[in-house]
């Protein structure tokens, strides 16, 4: 970090406070995964959207709500809109983990919100939207994030949420309102993205990504027969984050951690 003859000066006094502050560590949203924080340099820049990329069964709910569970740990209150799960088997599952505690949720730190339920709720159909319902549910999502006061969100998954428009028209106007939405919120964001395994791409449609400030992509690569979990960096603005493919695991005791994934033997 470049130290400017403000912050040099506060530093060194203590109690004047900077005139710009410089990037420091609080303008940075550590994820709770102590190897992924070091890739990023830190951290995902706060106020990212972050697309969260793979195929099913690639961990992409588990490294979510393990980011949720370490912000609310952090003091930084979350929410978790679900659309592909219920919430009870959400839940279910996420009691599994160590880093997953009932009281996060008692206490108000994370917040897991069924999108089906508040469609329902809206007098939506939800299995189709038109672009009405589309913008109504925009419009309660941020509500919701606003009076909570979030700092941190995810939608899993954003896939589901477009499936529902009928469009690529839709689709479009759809994830720019959400990335402007998101934008205007003082939040960092990771929205899940499925795609069909082994296919390099970020996103069903083709339009998630161009909201994105971030990518990152779980992953598979076989090692002798091995199936290994891959993580890799594609991209997050604002930070100069590795763009090493990593290998991934995902325990009851640690969640999901990362190690270096050994070139050889492929
Ligand atoms: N307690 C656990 N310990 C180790 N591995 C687990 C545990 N619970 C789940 N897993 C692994 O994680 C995988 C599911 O991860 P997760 O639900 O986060 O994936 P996902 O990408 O969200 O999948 P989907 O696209 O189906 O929603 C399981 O298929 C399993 O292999
Ligand atoms: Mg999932």
């Amino acid at each position: 970090m470049k130290e400017d003859g403000a912050y040099a000066y506060s530093k060194k006094h203590g109690e004047r406070k900077m005139e710009s502050e410089p990037v420091t560590e609080h303008k940075i949203c550590k994820t709770g995964i102590e190897e992924l924080d070091l890739k990023l340099d830190g951290g995902i820049p706060i106020g990212n959207a972050v697309l969260m990329v793979g195929s099913s069964g690639s961990g992409k709910t588990t490294l979510s709500m393990q980011f949720l569970a370490d912000g609310a740990k952090r003091g930084e209150r979350g929410v978790f809109f679900t659309i592909t799960e219920p919430l009870f088997k959400l839940t279910k599952n996420m009691e599994n983990f160590d880093f997953y505690d009932k009281k996060l949720i008692e206490s108000g730190m994370v917040n897991i919100i069924d999108l089906r339920i508040i469609s329902d709720r809206l007098g939506l159909d939800t299995e189709k939207y038109t672009v009405e319902d589309a913008s109504a549910l925009l419009d309660v999502l941020k509500d919701i994030a606003d009076e909570l006061n979030v700092k941190r969100l995810v939608i899993d998954s954003i896939t589901a949420l477009c499936y529902r428009l009928q469009s690529k028209e839709m689709i479009r106007n759809f994830i720019f309102k959400l990335g402007a939405s998101l934008a205007s919120m003082d939040c960092t964001t990771i929205l899940t993205s499925e795609v069909p395994p082994n296919e390099i791409r970020y996103s069903q449609y083709g339009i998630e990504e161009f909201i994105a400030d971030g990518i990152i992509c779980l992953g598979d690569v076989d090692r002798r027969g091995d199936i290994i979990r891959t993580l890799q960096i594609i991209k997050m603005r604002g930070t100069a984050h590795s763009r090493t493919k990593d290998a991934m695991s995902i325990s009851s005791k640690n969640g999901i951690e990362l190690a270096p994934l050994l070139k050889s033997g492929g």
